[in-house]
């Protein structure tokens, strides 16, 4: 029940290129709240970009930062986080997310991502020879974890601007007591199927 927890932040995580910063920064203008990224937050304490901390120390490492990082985001309050991608595969850091932050989980297909990301270079784990096959499989190998967000919002057929004023006014909506719920997925978008069916089952 979000009635039962302390959410005084907002976390937004999903796969990579589903648009988590360009949403987050827009929600956190339109609620007044400061902005973080896990990601930016790791390079700031590593003095290197995350493919050179991935190259350097390897994706192990990466991942116990992210740990560091999130225990970190607890002491927070007026904020929306980008997390990177993987960061909630690991339970803790849900579990850890959950104690201060709505947690909201933008959901694109593997297609759509393929397309934003197909031309950049900085995300070590898509450096594959067939980066389309690596989001596919990923996708599906984090889809249960993603599944355990608080909200999924389909990002395919929505604007980064709408996706973010949704999800202001949602969570803004959460807070108050007389309507403590998230309206849930079909109000926020009605092209995307709840988890159980075709926009998050098993990518072809
Ligand atoms: C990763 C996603 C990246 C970054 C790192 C690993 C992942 O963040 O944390 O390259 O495991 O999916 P974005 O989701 O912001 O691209």
């Amino acid at each position: 029940m979000l009635a039962d927890r302390q959410i005084r932040n907002i976390a937004l995580v999903g796969f990579m290129g589903a648009g988590k910063t360009t949403v987050g920064q827009i929600v956190a203008h339109l609620l007044k709240f400061e902005f973080k990224d896990t990601d930016r937050l790791i390079e700031a304490r590593e003095g290197s970009r995350i493919s050179d901390v991935f190259a350097t120390r390897g994706e192990a490492y990466f991942r116990e930062q992210e740990r560091g990082v999130a225990l970190e985001l607890e002491t927070l309050s007026h904020h929306v986080i980008s997390t990177g991608g993987g960061f909630i595969v690991d339970p803790a850091n849900l579990e850890s997310l959950r104690r201060h932050a709505l947690v909201v989980c933008l959901w694109a297909s593997p297609e759509t991502i393929f397309s934003r990301l197909q031309h950049q270079t900085h995300r070590p784990l898509l450096q594959t020879s067939d980066p389309l096959a690596t989001i596919r499989e990923l996708m599906q190998r984090r889809a249960p974890s993603y599944r355990n967000a608080d909200h999924l919002v389909g990002v395919d057929f929505r604007s980064p601007a709408d996706t973010a004023r949704h999800i202001a006014s949602n969570f803004s909506r959460s807070r108050n007591p007389s309507a403590r719920e998230f309206s849930g997925v079909g109000a926020l978008n009605p092209s995307c199927p709840p988890p159980a069916q075709s926009a998050i089952s098993a990518p072809s």
